[in-house]
């Protein structure tokens, strides 16, 4: 059954899901308090970077099905389900701020005329979408009858149009079985396991899954850090523990940290709301303990090979905090290239899409290239940041070719040991043995 379904918010989630809703055939109007960014997107601009959005976003505007507005109420009005896909950045002590969600709320009961699913998408710490409905009860005609549902997403930047379309599980939230009953059908064509919950369980278990994850990225690289002191080599070691299918071999690749608009900012809230409830979350905080100290490593990496940096000329490459994305929040390259600067390097970085935002951010002391190639010229050192298929395809002679000296911090293990020591590079990277 075709719905007409309204999306507030029009960022990274709610774009995505505005135009995979359209794609499956519902009418979607998106609505953004950035009349900016509506302009662009009516215009079919997209204004972030995501492999195959754009595609998706100019077929379904083509045949009607998708459209923008600043206008709550001309988003809201008629919609049979809302979702809610607004930011839920941190506060200065780490816990959500849940004013966009508040504002939507109250936007909902002010502009809704009929019975509707309201479904959250935003991270929201446990309780949220109590509170939300109700914030709309208050509000809201007495004549119309609101159910609400949590319906947290698993999308990774960079793949999620490809994530959208094929979820490993669906979870919906809801004490109303209308909810369910919407939101199933709406969720059907995606083929994939449904996980029907309470609302509070199914705000816990968007938290859970990226702590958890984020957990097993701060667990390699404290195994990775010893196994470097050690002569181990980590990648044997993720390979000798990830085939016992208990444990497995994904999100173990070590490295100089996760980063990103989620891993950081639910880690923090959920530890947050751990000692709101006087429960102190041990290993999350260490997660991020661990995470925070992992860029530096290689740094001092550096420190241990030049003695002094002042002067040097260092090329980095990669300054997104994961390809597939111009996307800098919490990236582990920025704190490795303020570092760099502090230690007065001469810094030049390359990006294959985020140099236009990294530029924005890195005010002085940063040069950009426009290439690969024009990077590494004349450099004292690589630092290896974001493995881009550019980055991690350069052939180990060009290192040779156009690096002063070509020594190779690799913060992403894009090489082989072996491959290394072939071409005679002097070679650093994480949880590995040093060539040199
Ligand atoms: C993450 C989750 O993977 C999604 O499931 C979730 O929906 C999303 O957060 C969210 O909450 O919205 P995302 O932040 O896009 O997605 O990126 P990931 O691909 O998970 O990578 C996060 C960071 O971890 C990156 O900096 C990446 O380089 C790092 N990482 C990842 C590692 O260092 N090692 C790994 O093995 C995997």
């Amino acid at each position: 059954m075709t719905r007409k379904i309204a999306v507030v918010g029009a960022g990274y989630v709610g774009l995505v899901t505005g135009v995979a809703l359209a794609q499956l055939g519902h009418y979607v109007t998106c609505i953004d308090v950035d009349t900016t960014k509506v302009d662009q997107l009516n215009r079919g601009e997209l204004p972030i970077y995501e492999e195959g959005l754009r595609e998706l976003l100019l077929a379904n505007r083509e045949a009607g099905r998708i459209s923008f507005t600043a206008h709550p109420k001309r988003g809201l009005r008629s919609a049979e389900v809302i979702y809610i896909a607004v930011g839920t950045p941190p506060k200065e002590d780490g816990s959500a701020d849940l004013r966009y969600v508040e504002s939507a709320a109250y936007d909902i009961a002010s502009y809704a005329t009929q019975e509707c699913v309201v479904v959250c998408k935003s991270t929201v710490p446990v309780g949220t979408n109590e509170q939300v409905l109700q914030w709309i009860e208050k509000e809201k005609k007495e004549d119309i009858k609101v159910h609400i549902a949590s319906n947290p997403e698993f999308l990774r930047q960079g793949s999620a149009v490809y994530d959208t379309f094929h979820p490993d599980r669906i979870v919906i939230g809801s004490n109303s079985s209308y909810a369910w009953d919407v939101l199933t059908e709406i969720n059907a064509p995606f083929e994939a396991p449904i996980v029907k919950t309470d609302l509070a369980s199914a705000e816990m278990i968007k938290y859970a899954a990226n702590a958890f994850l984020a957990m097993k990225i701060s667990f390699v690289n404290e195994i990775a850090n010893l196994s470097e002191k050690l002569g181990a080599n980590i990648e044997d070691v993720v390979s000798g523990i990830g085939k016992d299918q208990r444990i497995g071999e994904a999100f173990l690749r070590p490295g100089i940290g996760y980063g990103g608009s989620c891993f950081p900012k639910d880690t923090k809230a959920l530890s947050h709301l751990g000692s709101d409830f006087m429960e102190r979350l041990r290993l999350i905080e260490t997660t991020v303990e661990v995470n925070d100290m992992q860029p530096s490593r290689l740094i001092q990496k550096a420190i241990k090979r030049y003695g002094d940096l002042a002067g040097k000329r260092m090329a980095v490459l990669g300054l997104s905090f994961k390809p597939g994305t111009d996307d800098m929040r919490e990236a582990p390259s920025l704190s490795i290239v303020n570092g760099l600067v502090d230690l007065n390097a001469e810094v030049v970085a390359y990006d294959p899409v985020a140099m236009e935002r990294a530029a924005t951010i890195f005010e002085e002391g940063v040069d950009f290239a426009s290439s690969v190639e024009e990077a590494l010229t004349g450099a004292d050192g690589v630092f290896i940041l974001t493995e881009w298929p550019v980055i991690k395809n350069i052939a180990p002679d060009v290192y040779a070719a156009r690096m002063n000296q070509p020594i190779i911090f690799d913060g992403r293990n894009c090489y082989g040991i072996e491959e290394m020591k072939e071409a005679k590079l002097e070679y650093y990277s994480i949880g590995r043995p040093p060539q040199f």
